[in-house]
């Protein structure tokens, strides 16, 4: 296993071009199921979960390349069973369901794993599907879907989930007849994926809205598209600018995608600024100041920041809170943090931050993704040295971390554990 180690207290200066994002290409990638011919997806970042998802569609009977960026795939010969060595490192498997019982009548799939940040059932997905006509078992640990093909169904989600949004529109691109989708997630991400599903012939309208209309289509064939940027990864690094007093420009930010986290940073005294040249800036525009911050489905506060932003505030003149509305057990990051001296009371599902002047370097033990980026993020403010043990999480979702942080000058290296 790997660790980073950060040398704190640089001031970051410099360019970082954010990546393609991960939570996009990840449906994108399953998606390809459904097309005839070779899909090309270029701004692909290579992270752990993607290798995962492509190994999952080479077993499913996809067959896939990945240089630099770009994946190609082809379907093969369609399979229905997602087995558990892969679903349980990544939870998105779960979005297979959608595609398979769109295709073949039957889909076996694990129950998934993922990021220890709460129950996160799948209990929606099911549920939506069975609106359409499937049929589910659980069986040995697997979920197994039967139907006698998909009919298009008016469904109303209980809470905008974002994988069961994104499920649900691919098992409608191939339904019969029409599918209206409500309480919809609002996610750019569903809207990427529904992008793409349109590029292959589907007809979707209204991603993007809680309300989606799907008219199913016989079949959708492949085409060439370009994954949208990462507004997690850029988020991070905008809070990396404004933690270490530094000047950072972003290449490729999506900053229409930000604005719950841009209105929450200015808050806090941090400029956020897109140049003439398109890239985004980030520097502090005075002394930080603490903020109340509540998590939502978009295009509230996401909860994918939280803990990024929650290091940031531990550096901030007086206190703030941040409440936790998504996930249960979202914290994770609290206890490690006050390992670094931070000052944080933690009730139920909100957590107060009083900033302290200075945080201290210390080793500390990333328990998910976004925790895991929480603590880099502290390390280079903090005093002296942190070792941030078990950093396989952050590199499930940022592309390169280390080599980006190095090039704007952070001390941080990466060393067997
Ligand atoms: C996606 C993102 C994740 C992000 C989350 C919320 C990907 C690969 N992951 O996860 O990074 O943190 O959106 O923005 O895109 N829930 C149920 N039953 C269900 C489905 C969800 O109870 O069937 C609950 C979950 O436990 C959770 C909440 O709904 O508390 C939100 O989940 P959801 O929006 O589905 O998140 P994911 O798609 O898993």
């Amino acid at each position: 296993m790997d660790k980073l180690i950060i040398e704190g207290g640089v001031k970051l200066k410099g360019t970082i071009p954010v990546s393609g994002s991960k939570n996009a290409a990840l449906p994108i990638l399953i998606a390809c199921l459904l097309a005839q011919g070779t899909v090309r997806l270029t701004n692909v970042p290579r992270l752990r979960d993607i290798f995962t998802t492509l190994k999952l569609l080479n077993i499913l009977g996809c067959e896939t390349t990945f240089e630099d960026n770009t994946v190609t795939a082809r379907v093969t010969g369609l399979k229905p069973e997602a087995p558990y060595e892969l679903v349980k490192t990544m939870r998105a498997s779960v979005l297979c369901l959608g595609p398979l019982l769109g295709l073949l009548h039957e889909a076996k799939v694990a129950l998934p794993g993922g990021c220890a940040i709460g129950a996160r059932p799948v209990d929606l997905h099911l549920k939506a599907l069975e609106r359409m006509g499937a049929r589910f078992i659980l069986d040995s640990g697997y979920i197994h879907g039967i139907c006698g093909g998909l009919i298009g169904a008016r469904i109303v989600f209980d809470f905008p989930t974002v994988g069961g949004t994104e499920n649900l529109l691919m098992a409608a691109s191939v339904a019969k007849g029409c599918t209206i989708l409500e309480n919809c997630a609002r996610e750019p991400e569903v809207v990427d994926l529904a992008n793409f599903l349109n590029a292959c012939g589907a007809r979707i309208c209204g991603a993007g809205t809680s309300v989606i209309q799907v008219e199913g289509v016989r079949q959708l064939s492949a085409c060439e598209y370009r994954v949208m940027p990462d507004r997690i990864e850029a988020g991070t690094y905008l809070v990396a600018g404004a933690i270490t007093d530094g000047e950072l420009k972003l290449v490729d930010c999506p900053l229409d995608e930000l604005d719950a986290l841009v209105s929450k940073l200015r808050e806090m005294n941090v400029l956020v600024e897109r140049q003439e040249d398109g890239t985004v800036l980030v520097r502090r525009g005075g002394e930080l100041l603490g903020v109340d911050v509540t998590t939502q489905p978009h295009p509230g506060f996401p909860t994918d920041m939280q803990a990024q932003l929650m290091a940031l505030m531990c550096v901030a003149s007086g206190s703030g809170s941040i409440q936790e509305k998504i996930f249960e057990n979202r914290f994770m990051h609290v206890s490690e943090l006050g390992r670094m001296g931070a000052r944080i009371n933690l009730k139920d599902r909100t957590a107060m931050v009083r900033g302290v002047p200075q945080l201290v370097g210390a080793p500390v033990m990333a328990s998910d993704l976004r925790a895991s980026a929480s603590l880099v993020l502290a390390g280079l403010v903090a005093q002296g040295t942190t070792e941030v043990a078990r950093i396989y999480h952050l590199d499930r979702g940022y592309e390169r971390m280390e080599e980006k942080l190095s090039a704007v000058g952070a001390r941080i290296r990466r060393e067997k554990e």
